[in-house]
């Protein structure tokens, strides 16, 4: 077999990236070690920037996002058990997030892919990522019993965190940057209304943390903050909303409609960068290349920004016979990248209750939160950083 790009990954950054080559008329084949049911029942991300819908539209993958997305204006802060709205809207001139399951996102980019019968090879065993600092790079791998291989042009590797791209690259050509942080976050996924339909809440109480979410009308996401070691069998449904409703101002938690988990897990919290995201024609996005802690909600439209920047890279190489895109791809997504690092490091220090910073910390955390609701430019610089800086911040 034989295309101008190999993507490894069917997860959001594969799928999205093969849709934008595919509208520009450059060949992709997708690699997926899983099967496309598996992918699809992983329970992820919920909160799109506008950089991330406005993508899905232009690769016509909008409707249903905009049938059954739903549009935060703003968002809200709970501390010292009083609620303060952030007026995200009004502070960034206009835009917004949009709550749209990550699920649901990746079901549509499916449909999309298969409506045009673009190649997507689900159940690969055993890929390997061959030559890919030479001019002749090749994906290899094992179906129904019988070794594949696919020469290409370039290779993507939309492969996630524990992907076999990243993993092929040898020590000595990459620099892996990381911090782990003290806890877990517990998450449940239940079909009940959402306490709070258009603004996401953040809850920063003597407890710990807890964020109150959706993914519609009637799904509701929530999480609370909880020891690395706690297991999922240790919290029963009742035991999680007890303590959902504990770490929220009273008003709120007197309205949080409960009802069966459907969902129940424990993830824990990291930031990870991997440098450079390019090595010879093969090229890292999304999670292969970095994560972010979920409190900014980074993860999913950091993934989208990389594959745009990686798609108009191979654009510029094939239409216009330009390297320059190719060339400078890496340096313009960790620009970006570690922006948004640095802001989810930030919400995650400010919101979270620390077993080490008890004291003169907790009273710093105190402070920055009381200075966050009463300054007008603290305000507008976590609204601008939310609803996701544009995709060509700070370059001349
Ligand atoms: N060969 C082929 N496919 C692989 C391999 C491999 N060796 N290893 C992993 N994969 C597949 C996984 O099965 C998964 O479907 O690559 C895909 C990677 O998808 P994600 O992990 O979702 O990463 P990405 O597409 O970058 O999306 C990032 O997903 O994890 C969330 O929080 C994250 O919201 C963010 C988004
Ligand atoms: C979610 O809906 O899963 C979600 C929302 C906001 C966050 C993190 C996760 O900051």
């Amino acid at each position: 077999m034989r295309t101008q790009v190999a993507i490894i990954g069917a997860g959001p950054s594969g799928l999205l990236l093969g849709q934008l080559l595919h509208k520009a008329g450059i060949d992709n084949i997708i690699v997926e070690r899983q099967s496309g049911e598996y992918v699809l029942g992983r329970i992820r991300a919920g909160i799109l920037e506008q950089v991330t819908t406005d993508l899905l539209r232009e690769v016509g993958v909008g409707q249903r996002l905009d049938a059954e997305g739903t549009v935060h204006h703003s968002i809200e802060l709970v501390f010292s058990g009083t609620r303060h709205a952030i007026d995200v809207h009004g502070l960034t001139g206009g835009k917004v997030v949009t709550a749209y399951g990550q699920t649901e996102m990746t079901r549509d980019l499916m449909e999309a892919r298969s409506e045009v019968s673009l190649p997507t090879v689900y159940e690969a065993r055993d890929v390997e990522v061959l030559d890919y600092d030479g001019e002749h790079p090749r994906v290899r791998y094992q179906k129904d019993g019988q070794t594949h291989e696919i020469e290409c042009d370039f290779i993507a590797g939309c492969d996630g965190f524990h992907g076999v791209c990243r993993a092929s690259v040898p020590k000595g050509a990459i620099t892996e940057f990381e911090k782990v942080y003290p806890f877990g976050w517990l998450g449940v996924l239940a079909d009940v209304p959402p306490v709070s339909p258009h603004a996401i809440v953040y809850a920063n109480s003597e407890r710990g943390f807890a964020l109150c979410s959706m993914r519609s009308l009637t799904r509701s996401r929530y999480y609370v903050q909880c020891p690395l070691d706690d297991k999922v069998e240790d919290w029963s449904d009742q035991r999680f909303w007890d303590e959902l409703r504990l770490r929220l101002d009273p008003e709120m938690a007197s309205r949080v409609v409960t009802g069966s988990s459907i969902e129940k897990s424990i993830a824990p919290l990291r930031s990870f960068v991997a440098e450079p995201m390019r090595f010879g024609r093969m090229f890292l996005a999304g999670d292969a290349a970095h994560i972010v802690p979920p409190t900014g909600a980074k993860g999913l439209n950091l993934a989208a920004s990389d594959v745009k920047y990686l798609s108009g890279a191979f654009i510029e190489y094939y239409k216009e016979k330009s390297p320059a895109g190719i060339d400078s791809y890496s340096e313009r997504c960790l620009r970006r990248v570690w922006k948004a690092e640095r802001f989810s490091w930030w919400l995650t220090s400010l919101m979270h209750r620390f077993p080490d910073t008890a004291g003169f910390g907790q009273k710093i955390q105190e402070a920055e939160l009381d200075y966050l609701v009463n300054s007008e430019s603290l305000s507008r610089s976590l609204a601008e950083n939310y609803v996701g800086l544009p995709l060509n911040f700070g370059e001349r």
